[in-house]
């Protein structure tokens, strides 16, 4: 069976995400798009709930949110609990969002990030493994500052 991954977007990030999904489903994943469904302008907190509420709940292992700059979406979805989600604008960040940080959600920058670049950035973020050891300590540790009572 296909790894699971959930899209989604807002008006500045739509075309990239619609660009990217024949590209997941190639390299052989199962694209749940969760929106927005068109260029005409919506308010980013509303597409990146639905996918980072996913990836947070388990629904999901894996998700990939757009907006223009990539910053509004970072925002909000590394709100939701359990979610760890990295802003790659170059190959690099995503090969150390995965190797560090087990990054579950790929942010990209709609209106900074061409399709060529995003695809060699999904690439590595989809096939960069978490290294574990001290890493693990401190995603650890930014477990337990989520749950302490604030
Ligand atoms: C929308 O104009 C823009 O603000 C949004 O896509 C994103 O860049 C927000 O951080």
């Amino acid at each position: 069976m296909s790894e699971k991954i959930i899209i989604a977007a807002d008006h500045g990030g739509y075309t990239l995400k619609e660009a990217l999904k024949p590209f997941l489903a190639q390299m052989g994943f199962a694209v749940t798009d969760v929106g927005t469904a068109s260029d005409r302008a919506v308010d980013y907190p509303d597409f990146g709930e639905k996918a980072a509420g996913a990836v947070s709940t388990g629904l999901f292992p894996l998700g990939i949110l757009i907006c223009g700059s990539g910053v509004g979406m970072s925002i909000v979805a590394n709100r939701f609990p359990g979610v760890r989600a990295a802003l790659c604008l170059d190959e690099e960040t995503a090969r150390l969002s995965r190797m560090h940080n087990n990054a579950n959600i790929l942010v990209l920058a709609g209106r900074k990030t061409d399709p060529e670049t995003a695809f060699r950035i999904v690439r590595i973020w989809l096939t960069t493994p978490f290294e574990g050891g001290r890493h693990q300590r401190r995603l650890d540790k930014i477990r337990e500052i989520e749950l302490k009572p604030k």
